[in-house]
């Protein structure tokens, strides 16, 4: 029971020793990942999330491993509870260093059918969750002079896909909230980041995203490093970037999707070259 979670195995014993850290969404997929990461490498940490249910796993592995974490619900879409959430988080333990927005809610469905309660349910988790969190535990961190926030974003943020036009704009709006707020609050000694994965396989995104393996499948023939990711590997990128290894990195934007949003090649890898003719531009594949 001591080996550390995979994602926590590559920092230093100890690295967020003592720091409070708040995940949102921290019961189930990524979100769980990170927050047993940050427990295992010393701090103490608080997942919210609506779902009680979606509490259990963290805090019985808590309380196997002796990790110092809880968990309390709430809908990040609600200003008044997110305010609440963080004083009595702030009064229970006096800091938070980091706050990691990884709540999020996701379908496929085409735009022209989204209704406009589903748009504002996703733009409402998304963008205004990640608002609303980062304004009530920002100002604590502005009062403490050190903070760092990690935000949760997709690579379709900036190239668009079909079928989720409500998450990528919800999403493209979270990666500017991430530049401005880490040019606004560097003064204030706090960093602001994101993580764009690439699919990986989660109880949230895999049921919903890919529910056939049909998909799944031709998902993962687009992806140059040919697999899905794990979520510790994510998490791994995420604990990375909070950790003082980026202490000089803010504003940033980290892609983990194993080249995927790099665009399909114009020929396949390995293709066969025309030889280069004196004086004449490479062309494409031989015929
Ligand atoms: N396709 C189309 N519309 C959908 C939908 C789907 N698959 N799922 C939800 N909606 C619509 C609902 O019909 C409703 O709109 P309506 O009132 O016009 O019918 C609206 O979205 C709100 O849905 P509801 O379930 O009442 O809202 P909610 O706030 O409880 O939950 C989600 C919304 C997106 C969070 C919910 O679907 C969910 O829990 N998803 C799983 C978690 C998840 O997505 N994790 C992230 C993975 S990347």
């Amino acid at each position: 029971m001591s080996e550390l979670p995979p994602a926590a195995r590559w920092l230093p014993a100890g690295t967020f020793e003592d720091e409070v850290a708040v995940v949102t969404g921290g019961g189930t997929g990524l979100g769980l990942e990170i927050a047993r990461g940050l427990a295992a490498l010393g701090a103490r940490v608080v997942i919210v999330s609506r779902d009680p249910a979606h509490h259990r796993a963290l805090l019985e592995e808590g309380a196997r491993r002796g990790w110092r974490v809880e968990a309390r619900v709430l809908d990040v879409r609600e200003p008044a509870d997110v305010r609440a959430a963080a004083e009595s988080i702030l009064a229970a333990h006096g800091r938070v260093d980091v706050l990691v927005n990884n709540a999020a809610g996701n379908f496929v469905c085409p735009a022209e059918r989204l209704s406009a309660n589903a748009w504002r349910a996703v733009l409402g988790i998304v963008l205004d969750g990640t608002f609303y969190c980062s304004q009530a535990f920002g100002k604590a961190m502005i009062a403490a002079r050190a903070g760092r926030i990690l935000n949760v974003v997709a690579t379709y943020a900036w190239t668009g896909m079909p079928g989720v036009v409500h998450s990528a704009s919800a999403k493209a709006g979270v990666l500017a909230l991430t530049r401005t707020l880490a040019v606004e609050w560097a003064r204030h000694g706090i960093r602001v980041n994101a993580i764009a994965p690439g699919p990986f396989e989660s109880q949230g995104a895999s049921s919903n995203l890919w529910p056939e393996p049909a998909v799944a499948d031709a998902i993962r023939a687009r992806i140059p490093l040919a697999r899905f990711a794990t979520a510790d590997e994510v998490a791994a990128q995420c604990l990375h970037l909070l950790s003082p290894a980026s202490a000089y990195v803010t504003g940033e934007c980290l892609v983990v999707d194993g080249g995927a949003s790099l665009g399909a090649p114009m020929w396949e890898p390995g293709a066969r070259f025309s030889r280069r003719r004196e004086g004449a531009a490479d062309g494409g594949p031989a015929s």
